[in-house]
């Protein structure tokens, strides 16, 4: 394959390819507030590591990150506890929808790995033992990550969720029961809902992931020096499971067509990570029936057609 340097001119080409997929996907309303964006947006920023940043469309526009925050929780969890983390969690993909209960029964209160809901509400009180305020904690790591000091959650969004937030807390209490919860649930299911609720431009996340294609390292900002922020094991580590139950059971799929790890929210993002290379965030609201942004799968899938990233 010839592989594309011309990535301005790339960029472009996908987004005029991605316009007629408009009103097939669906945005997500079961959070009621996550129902009023405005459907037919779309934006994908790539950062690199070698610091260069290209982006088109609604590159800069800040939207619900959702199930991206998963994602930087379960690193934080890690950074923490290590190995200790696989105690509370597994490490397999679920091959069911992101906020299925039912394995929960039979596999004694343990979720299946870090991303599907119940095994973040694990992951969030992992971290609510570890954080007298868990939510500034989380948007100070986010903001450095980001080099961006205006980060916040949206209060409209966090309360939606938290007045719809049934099925989580049933699983919540059901992991207690079985004795894989510390905290009260309806502590956890706060910061949880507050969690999602953050806001990102597809720009600042691209950011914000760059370390995970960089070994581990993020790049010195906010006027502070270079950090390494995971260790090189553990990146890669997180990328793998990023592969395998980054997009639910739609991980396959995404694996097939786009073969890097990602990590995909309801709110319509879309993150993924090309190790030595670059990070790609992309949004656009409407969802597939699995959850995940159909113009922002087709990016990806456009992007490393287009350059070959991720190729082996
Ligand atoms: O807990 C929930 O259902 C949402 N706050 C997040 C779900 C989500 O983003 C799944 N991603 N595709």
């Amino acid at each position: 394959m010839t592989k594309r340097t011309d990535l301005p001119a790339l960029l472009a080409e996908i987004h005029r390819d991605a316009q007629p997929l408009f009103g097939q996907g669906r945005v997500a309303d079961y959070i009621p507030a996550l129902a009023e964006v405005e459907p037919r947006r779309f934006g994908l920023a790539i950062a690199t590591v070698d610091g260069q940043t290209h982006s088109v469309g609604d590159a800069h526009t800040p939207f619900s990150l959702q199930s991206i925050t998963k994602l930087f929780t379960f690193v934080l969890a890690l950074k923490l506890e290590g190995d200790a983390v696989w105690q509370r969690v597994g490490r397999e993909p679920s091959g069911a929808a992101f906020n299925s209960i039912v394995q929960l029964e039979t596999e004694n209160g343990i979720p299946r790995n870090p991303f599907i809901n119940a095994g973040a509400l694990v992951i969030t009180d992992i971290l609510t033992t570890r954080y007298a305020h868990l939510d500034y904690a989380l948007l100070g790591a986010l903001r450095r990550l980001a080099d961006e000091p205006n980060l916040h959650w949206n209060p409209r969004v966090e309360r939606s969720e938290r007045e719809t937030a049934h099925r989580n807390m049933a699983m919540a209490y059901f992991m207690k029961s079985h004795g894989n919860f510390r905290n009260e649930p309806e502590t956890v299911l706060d910061n949880y809902c507050r969690q999602c609720a953050t806001e990102m431009s597809c720009a600042q996340l691209a950011q914000a992931t760059l370390f995970l294609a960089n070994d581990g390292r993020d790049l010195g900002r906010l006027g502070e020096p270079d950090e390494q922020f995971l260790s090189a094991d553990a990146t890669r580590r997180v990328n793998a499971l990023l592969l395998t139950c980054g997009a639910y059971d739609a991980a396959g799929d995404f694996a097939y067509r786009i073969g890097l790890p990602v990590k995909t929210g309801v709110g319509g993002g879309i993150v993924a990570i090309v190790p030595g290379v670059a990070t790609i965030a992309v949004w656009s609201p409407e969802l597939d029936a699995k959850g995940n942004s159909v113009l922002g799968a087709f990016a990806l899938e456009r992007l490393v057609q287009g350059t070959g990233w991720g190729h082996t």
